[in-house]
């Protein structure tokens, strides 16, 4: 089977799939910094089949709504359409393709999660309980790739040996993917254990299609460190999660920028986005980290609306006119319920 437009994988730097963090905003500011490819957050396939499809002319996004409850599930915008891939947990190869057919207009390709450990996919068959159902992993990648038309990527992590690791990875590659991600910890292995980088490099050495490394971010703290851990790993492309989730600057081949700076620029873009006050904060809070022990950190961590959290970064003035502009959309009185 021949794989769809690998080279969309070749050589490009990303940004990791993260629960929670991995929104349209997020997102669009890691492209706008530099990043080549951008994974939304894992997405449970039964949510987004229950979604309605929305397009948002005011706010120029495409929102995927859970009609039950108003939530957006995913949303995105023409922006990012050639270069987002949509992160899908799935154990069902028919859930999986029913999702891939409802979304493959809006989106550059459709990545599987086996890589996840937490219970709640575990249970579930999905994540990390794939990489020990070869058949089943099979029965998904091969329904996915012959009748979607964007490429489909899967996310693992490695295996107990460096053997079955390869065998894992050929079985994947011979289904027809596109490229695949690994990441160079076990299922039990936590972020303080190294990564096993040597484990990856020999899969990128046997692998035809880009093999992505992943797992590198306390290796990478300036935009020159991406370099050097693709090259430790001998892969095509470099995937980061924490590093981006600490300062998404990090793919600015110029440089890190401070982070007061970055923060400014997410704030601007989650209003822009309409992305919910809950979820900015977390965000916010996940890139200010030790800093919200001074003073600033303080009155951030008092914030209780979009409007208090703008004020911080002195975005009222963008805030009251996108609430202007916006007013009649149903969408921003629950943004604004949500504060
Ligand atoms: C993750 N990770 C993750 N992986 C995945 O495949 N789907 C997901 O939704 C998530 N969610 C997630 C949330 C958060 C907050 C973190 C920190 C991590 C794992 C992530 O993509 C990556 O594999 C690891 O963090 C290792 O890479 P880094 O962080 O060293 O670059």
């Amino acid at each position: 089977m021949t794989a769809k437009n690998s080279t969309q994988y070749d050589n490009k730097v990303i940004l990791g799939p993260m629960v929670r963090i991995g929104t349209l905003a997020f997102r669009l500011l890691s492209l706008r910094y530099g990043a080549d490819l951008v994974y939304s957050e894992e997405i449970i396939d039964w949510r987004l089949l229950r979604s309605k499809r929305m397009v948002n002319e005011e706010m120029g996004i495409i929102e995927y709504i859970d009609e039950s409850d108003g939530t957006t599930i995913f949303s995105t915008c023409e922006e990012e359409k050639s270069r987002v891939i949509l992160q899908l947990g799935t154990s069902d190869p028919e859930r999986a393709l029913k999702v891939g057919l409802l979304v493959q207009d809006d989106i550059a390709g459709i990545d599987i999660n086996m890589g996840c450990p937490k219970d709640f996919s575990l249970k579930g068959g999905m994540g990390a309980a794939l990489l020990k159902e070869p058949e089943k992993v099979q029965a998904i990648l091969t329904t996915l790739v012959t009748n979607l038309k964007i490429p489909v990527t899967c996310k693992i992590r490695v295996l107990a040996t460096v053997e079955q690791t390869i065998d894992f990875c050929k079985r994947i590659q011979n289904c027809g993917v596109s490229a695949m991600a690994i990441h160079g910890r076990m299922v039990h292995e936590r972020p303080q254990h190294s990564n096993r980088n040597q484990t990856i490099r020999e899969v990128a050495a046997t692998l035809e299609i880009p093999v992505i490394a992943n797992g590198g971010s306390k290796e990478v703290t300036k935009y020159e460190d991406i370099a050097r851990f693709r090259d430790t790993t001998g892969c095509s492309s470099v995937m980061l999660a924490r590093a981006a989730e600490w300062n998404p600057s990090i793919f600015r081949p110029e440089g890190k920028i401070e982070l007061e700076e970055v923060i400014k620029a997410f704030l601007t873009i989650a209003v822009d986005t309409n992305n919910p006050f809950t979820n900015t904060k977390y965000t916010v809070q996940n890139m200010l980290r030790e800093l919200q022990e001074t003073p600033l950190g303080k009155r951030f961590l008092a914030t209780q609306t979009m409007e208090d959290l703008c004020e911080i970064w002195d975005l009222k003035a963008h805030y009251n006119a996108k609430r202007k502009t916006y007013e009649l959309y149903r969408g921003w009185s629950k943004h604004k319920s949500d504060a």
